[in-house]
């Protein structure tokens, strides 16, 4: 050490000439022995002593479960909670304030279920194209990426192409599209329902077999009612002829040509071969559209459902996982009966959104439906007082004694009596005041409850050759209102620049 520092002050920097090895050593010691005194005062701190005891036992809890359900594949870790398929397939239900956590707990949950080779199909209302890279980037690290498709208009020659008219007959089609809108009026929805139908057993008849699209739909109920003058139906042929003429009538097969073909995909086929598809709905951008086509996919699972209950040669194999973020776009009142009996039909269900309020816009009863039937529930930061009281009320009070003081003229008396009170599991204010990524994670079977903080694990890094945008910018120039030359030059010279 003299012999290293002797060195260090005969080569070293100016400064450090003036000392000698000795008085060197003896600075270093002295720095040493400072910084043993300051870690032993914040040491004797008794809070930051138990912070890194509880820091350990944390640290140790979270290894000891990853060791302990290392080689087990009938669920997935999250946090130290073993969350085994059974318990899943009764639900999943994850509530959360914008920007809480939910979407980093979903996809680790998305991530654990490829891994594991199951079928998926994710509904991303973000529009987030890093999303969708990550999850292909995850597929082509375990071999699965020939499982991957993509339905997306905002990228339409990587999509594939899904007709919402290929799979059922004339009456489970008609339940289909019915089911893919909200109606607010009575008279309304029951006018869709009946010309629906009579559309779907005139195409149907018409067509005797041979595939057909929405398009085609639109045509018949044009033709069918026309000068009918019921304005409710006209209402219906405009939502689907818009629908078959905007960027997502190819994607829907609407005029597919031969080369087309081979881009088809069943939604029955991803289903029972346990393939992924991921569909990009941005419900910011294209609101109305996304939401019904988000509804008629969903609207499909639930076809397929039934199927499965009707057939049980095709309801072997592993569960199929279906995950709904911003579920409230998505969502129709059969969807809440779908998720009471979805589980003997082995889909395991996964839905997240923001408020309770959200659901209740569905309509009446639907809340209390999804709460009810959904078996696991994580819930995050609720900013709305409303909410977090609905959560904390739904998670239960416990009885505990309360010791009460008597006083007599502003004085204890000494004398003291108990009673019994009920207090809630999980105040409301607790879960008002959650952090990023800290919920409250309770199932009904197997009985669980505890906060927890989910560990943000790595997400996968988007591969750098995927990187490629297939966003489409289109950008105008204001030239048709500019009538003077000077200005239509400035234009152009500007947009040169772009
Ligand atoms: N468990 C977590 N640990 C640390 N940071 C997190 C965690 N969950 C989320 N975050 C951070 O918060 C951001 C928003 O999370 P996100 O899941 O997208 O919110 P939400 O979907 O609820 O709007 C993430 O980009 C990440 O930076
Ligand atoms: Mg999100």
């Amino acid at each position: 050490m003299i012999s290293f520092l002797t060195k260090l002050i005969q080569t070293g920097p100016g400064p450090l000439k003036y000392f000698n090895a000795m008085e060197a050593g003896i600075a270093v010691l002295l720095i040493v022995f400072v910084s043993t005194l300051g870690f032993l005062k914040a040491s004797s701190d008794s809070t930051s002593l138990a912070s890194i005891k509880e820091h350990l036992v944390e640290k140790m809890r979270l290894k000891w479960a990853k060791f302990r359900y290392k080689n087990k594949r009938d669920g997935v870790l999250v946090e130290s909670e073993w969350l085994n398929d059974e318990t899943r397939l009764r639900h999943t239900h994850v509530v959360g304030a914008t920007g809480s956590g939910k979407t980093v707990l979903v996809e680790q949950l998305i991530a654990k279920d490829i891994k594991r080779g199951y079928g998926c199909l994710i509904i991303d209302a973000k529009g987030e194209r890093d999303f969708y890279l990550r999850i292909r980037s995850l597929c082509k690290k375990v071999g699965r990426e020939k499982d991957l498709f993509l339905l997306s208009a905002g990228s339409p020659s990587e999509s594939s192409i899904w007709n919402p008219c290929n799979l059922g007959s004339a009456s489970e089609l008609q339940s289909k599209f019915f089911n893919s809108s909200i109606y607010d009026q009575f008279h309304y929805a029951k006018a869709v329902e009946g010309g629906l139908l009579r559309a779907f057993t005139t195409i149907d008849f018409e067509k005797a077999g041979a595939s057909f699209d929405i398009k085609d739909i639109a045509s018949v109920l044009k033709r069918e009612f026309k000068g009918s003058s019921s304005e409710n139906l006209e209402g219906l042929y405009l939502d689907l002829e818009n629908l078959a003429s905007s960027e997502w009538g190819k994607i829907l097969g609407v005029n597919l040509s031969f080369d087309d073909f081979e881009r088809s995909l069943q939604l029955f086929d991803v289903v029972q071969n346990g393939k992924i598809l991921f569909v990009d709905l941005p419900t910011e951008a294209k609101a109305v559209q996304s939401s019904r086509i988000g509804r008629l996919l969903l609207q499909e699972i639930m076809l397929i459902s039934g199927m499965r209950k009707a057939d049980p040669s095709l309801n072997s194999g592993s569960p199929f996982c279906v995950y709904v973020d911003e579920f409230d776009a998505f969502a129709t009142q059969s969807f809440a009966t779908f998720l009471n009996k979805g589980r003997s039909s082995k889909f395991m269900i996964t839905i997240a959104h923001q408020t309770l309020s959200q659901l209740d816009r569905i309509g009446e009863g639907f809340r209390g439906e999804v709460m009810g039937n959904c078996n696991v529930r994580f819930v995050f930061r609720q900013d709305e007082p409303d909410d977090a009281e609905k959560w904390a009320n739904f998670i239960g009070t416990r009885s505990t004694v309360r010791q009460t003081y008597r006083s007599s003229g502003g004085k204890q008396t000494g004398e003291s009596s108990n009673r019994l009170a009920e207090e809630f599991i999980i105040h409301p204010n607790e879960i008002k005041q959650l952090g990023i990524g800290e919920c409250v994670y309770f199932s009904k079977s197997p009985r669980r409850m505890r906060k927890m903080k989910i560990p943000y694990e790595a997400q996968v890094r988007v591969d750098v050759n995927d990187t490629h945008g297939q966003v489409k910018i289109v950008m105008r120039a204001p030239s048709s209102k500019l009538t003077n030359q000077n200005s239509k030059n400035e234009v152009s010279e500007a947009m040169k620049g772009l």
